[in-house]
């Protein structure tokens, strides 16, 4: 696997199959890491809460590129469905070579006017949840010969947003750390930060799409897709699209003058 951080070689190749497991693997983003790791060979294992669309999801891959899939029924946000993702993980005769922390949601509203049991569960499913898993993963690869853990963030990481962009910006900044120290376990930690996604993310949260502009919209195809080549060149931060680096790099440099009228319009 050709490294531009100086990753050395883990046991498993860009090439090689291997196992990955999936958290939200039935819809948006997920399903796309799904289908472009099968497509490339890989076995998977689906993790989600809904019992039938795992099933019809696994069926589907299994069909269509003759590889293994697990599913994984599991609610992550109780310790039970936690429990039982990382006992998956921690299973080293069964190795799990590539986890995608991606499962998540989404929530309206502000911090204050919100029950805040609902933004202790955003900060569970974002940051949480992630870590939790990351944690097992990083105790099997470093038995397993090594691997690669891509966390799902977001650009939100880069602006001040409420609960969801703060949790984002733990997942980065656990990242950019975790990918340098564990890269003598052969292990590689990347940071996805999608831009906007046609995905159920908005849908499921009661959000409006119409006001937001066609240009500010990626394609699952394409984050995923650069999302992987990065995370397979052993890079902490991965940002899919010109636009969007152009734009979280002007959201890093920008005074804190400019972030607040930012923060002010998104009111
Ligand atoms: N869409 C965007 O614009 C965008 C942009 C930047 C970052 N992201 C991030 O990308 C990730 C994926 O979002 P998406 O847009 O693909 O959303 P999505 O289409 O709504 O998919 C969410 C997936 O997560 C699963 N899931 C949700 N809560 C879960 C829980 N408690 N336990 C287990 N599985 C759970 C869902 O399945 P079940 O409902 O069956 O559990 C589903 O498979 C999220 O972390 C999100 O923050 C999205």
């Amino acid at each position: 696997m050709a490294s531009t951080s100086g990753h050395p070689e883990a046991h498993f190749t860009a090439e090689a199959a291997y196992t990955a497991l999936i958290t939200g693997g039935t819809s948006g983003l997920g399903a796309e890491f799904a289908q472009q790791l099968a497509a490339r060979g890989h076995g998977l294992v689906l993790v989600a809460r809904d019992g039938h669309r795992l099933a019809d999801a696994a069926a589907g891959l299994r069909a269509r590129y003759a590889v293994p899939v697990e599913t994984v029924a599991a609610d992550l946000l109780t310790e039970e469905g936690r429990a039982t993702v990382t006992a998956r993980l921690a299973d080293t005769a069964n190795p799990v070579n590539m986890l995608v922390n991606n499962a998540g949601h989404g929530l309206a509203g502000n911090f204050a006017d919100n029950d805040l049991e609902r933004e202790l569960e955003l900060l569970r499913i974002h940051a949480e949840v992630p870590l939790a898993l990351a944690h097992a993963a990083l105790r099997s690869m470093a038995q397993t010969g090594g691997g690669r853990i891509v966390n799902v963030a977001s650009v939100a990481a880069f602006t001040p947003n409420g609960t969801y962009s703060a949790a984002k910006a733990l997942l980065v900044n656990f990242s950019r750390w975790a990918n340098v120290f564990y890269r003598d376990r052969r292990v590689s930690v990347t940071a996805l930060c999608p831009g906007l996604v046609h995905s159920e993310f908005h849908d499921r949260m009661g959000m409006d799409k119409r006001s937001i502009p066609n240009w500010m919209w990626l394609t699952a195809d394409q984050v995923v897709r650069e999302g992987l080549t990065d995370a397979n060149a052993g890079k902490p931060v991965s940002i899919p699209s010109a636009r969007y680096k152009a734009l979280a790099l002007v959201a890093r440099l920008a005074p804190d003058a400019v972030v607040e009228r930012l923060v002010r319009r998104s009111r």
